[in-house]
Parts: C-alpha cells; sequence; structure tokens
C-alpha cells in the first residue's frame, strides 16, 4: 500500500513544538518570539500567504508584526524598514514576501536582512552555511526544510545509498532542496528544463522532489517503483468536472497516476504545503532561543 504523506498532521506537531517551546521561554521570563512579515503591492496570491503566516504566527504566542506597503514603495523606503526591524529587539524573523513589484531590486533588499533574523534562509550567509553543509547553525529555507522532515518520516535522517533527483533549480526550493539531500548523504541530481531524457533520469531517484510549478508534468511512468514522491508544486488549473469556472490546486505530480507506483507520495493540498508555515515557525522561535542565549532546539 502507497503511503500518503500527512503534511498536514507533521505539521501540526512542529507547531505543537514551537508553541511548547515558546511557553518555555517566556516562562523563562523572556521576550515572546517576534515575527515581521513584510508585503509590497497587492498580488492576490500573497496576500493569502501573508495572512496565513501572521496568523499562525499569533497562534503560536509569538509577537506578530505586519508591514502592508502601497505597491508604489520605494525601495529606499522598504531599506529603511529592514534596517528598523533589524535593530528591533523585539523582533526575531523577518520575512519579505516575494515577488516584490519590478522597480524594487529583491536580492538588495534581501541581503540587507541581518542573517541571523533570516528566518526564510535567503541571506548568503545562510545559504553559504547551509552549502558547506553547516546545517546546526543555518537557517534553512521552510519549503525544503519542511519537505525534508516528511523524507525523515519516511526514510530516516540517514539517507546513505539513497538516489533523489530533485526536479527545478530555484533558489527557494530545488537548490537547498539538493543541499538538504546531499548533507543527508543522498546521491543528488539537480533536473531542469534543459535536463534531457527527464522521466528516464526521474525513474532513477528512491527520492523525487518536484518543484517546476508546471501543473500534472511529472506522470506515473517516471516514478521508480516504490520511490518517496515529494510535490512541491502549487498551481490552480480549470475543473470543469466541478462545474463551468471552476477550479481545482494540483501539483506538479500527476498524483493518480504516480499514487499507483510510489512507496510514499505527499498528495495537493494537504502535503507540503502546511510544512512551509510550520517550518517559518519553527525558525523564527529557533531563532529567538539563540537570541535569549539558548541551546538551538531542533526539529
Ligand atoms: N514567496 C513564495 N514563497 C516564499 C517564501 O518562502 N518566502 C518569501 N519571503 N516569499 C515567498
Amino acid at each position: 500500500m502507497t503511503q500518503i504523506i500527512d503534511g498536514k498532521a507533521v505539521g501540526e506537531e512542529v507547531v505543537a513544538r514551537v508553541k511548547a517551546l515558546t511557553a518555555e521561554l517566556v516562562g523563562s521570563g523572556s521576550r515572546p518570539p517576534g515575527l515581521a512579515v513584510v508585503i509590497v503591492g497587492e498580488d492576490p496570491a500573497s496576500q493569502v500567504y501573508v495572512a496565513a503566516k501572521s496568523k499562525k504566527a499569533k497562534e503560536c504566542g509569538f509577537h506578530s508584526l505586519q508591514h502592508t506597503l502601497p505597491a508604489e514603495t520605494t525601495e529606499a523606503e522598504l531599506l529603511r524598514i529592514v534596517a528598523e526591524l533589524n535593530a528591533d529587539p523585539a523582533i526575531n524573523g523577518i520575512l519579505v514576501q516575494l515577488p516584490l513589484p519590478k522597480h524594487i531590486d529583491s536580492g538588495r533588499v534581501i541581503q540587507a536582512i541581518a542573517p541571523e533574523k533570516d528566518v526564510d534562509g535567503f541571506h548568503f550567509i545562510n545559504v553559504g552555511k547551509l552549502g558547506t553543509g553547516e546545517l546546526a547553525t543555518a537557517f534553512v529555507p521552510c519549503t525544503p526544510a519542511g519537505s525534508m522532515l516528511l523524507i525523515e518520516r519516511v526514510r530516516g535522517k540517514d539517507l546513505s545509498g539513497l538516489s533523489a533527483v530533485v526536479v527545478g533549480r530555484s533558489n527557494i526550493v530545488g537548490k537547498p532542496m539538493a543541499n538538504l539531500l546531499l548533507a543527508a548523504n543522498c546521491t543528488v541530481t539537480i533536473a531542469h528544463s534543459r535536463t534531457k531524457d527527464l522521466p528516464a533520469l526521474a525513474r532513477t531517484a528512491d527520492i523525487l522532489v518536484a518543484a517546476v510549478g508546471r501543473p500534472e508534468m511529472v506522470r506515473g511512468d517516471w516514478v521508480k517503483p516504490g520511490a518517496t514522491v515529494i510535490d512541491v508544486g502549487i498551481n490552480r488549473i480549470p475543473a470543469p468536472e466541478k462545474g463551468e469556472g471552476k477550479t481545482r490546486l494540483a501539483g506538479d505530480v500527476a498524483f493518480d497516476e504516480a499514487v499507483k507506483v510510489a512507496g510514499a507520495i505527499t498528495p495537493v493540498p494537504g502535503g507540503v504545503g502546511p510544512m512551509t508555515i510550520a517550518m517559518l515557525m519553527a525558525n523564527t522561535v529557533t531563532s529567538a532561543y539563540l537570541a535569549a542565549g539558548r541551546k538551538r532546539p531542533g526539529f
């Protein structure tokens, strides 16, 4: 029987641990973890994500701050706000929601965030720590970190001898995912749009991660029998079967086909999605523990 990996349940376990750690920290006389979320412009998907992040932060007992800025905000103004949050001792995590409007250089803004408050794990310091295997002190981007926890649930922490194929080479998911798998002793291949015979390569994977943003691109015959399949995609597609003009969410994997071949697979929704927010909370409470001079809690 194929295991359907329940990201909602694992995400809730992570959030329960975050709440317990927060209560412990506050009980010992420290201030609560503080998370600042900054959004610029009116992108509807970003607004939904940001609202969910702020709500979860409050549920965890955090000090939660949201800056909602108009699309015309200048880069200088955004950099001023980041500098203010860097200097604010009540804030342990700063998240600037991407994408930013075109007139703002997102790279410059991300690199302006203090690395010790970079709970997205996008700062060069954290990217470099992950790339050199310094996982004990790095902040790891939330989606790959959450995907890794799901993989560990199925395969354990040491993935020695397993081959992993990551489809997608983004800085937010593909590259950090590959580095995490490498740190866990997988033999890792990163595939992308220029890869030759992607289906054949995918079929070599004991662990197959799809992070391309193309609905149902990974078909059932791309999956090695018994493989662990992690679907990072969240795509909204037309669903005429539900009625005219209706839509549904689809991953980057054709679930109905892949589920017949895989050993374990994440559904969409309810797989990787809930893990992303949970890991943001985990990174923020971790930052607060470090700021309070406490030992880094593990997840
Ligand atoms: N936009 C889409 N995903 C993310 C993310 O993980 N972090 C930030 N800051 N923006 C995003």
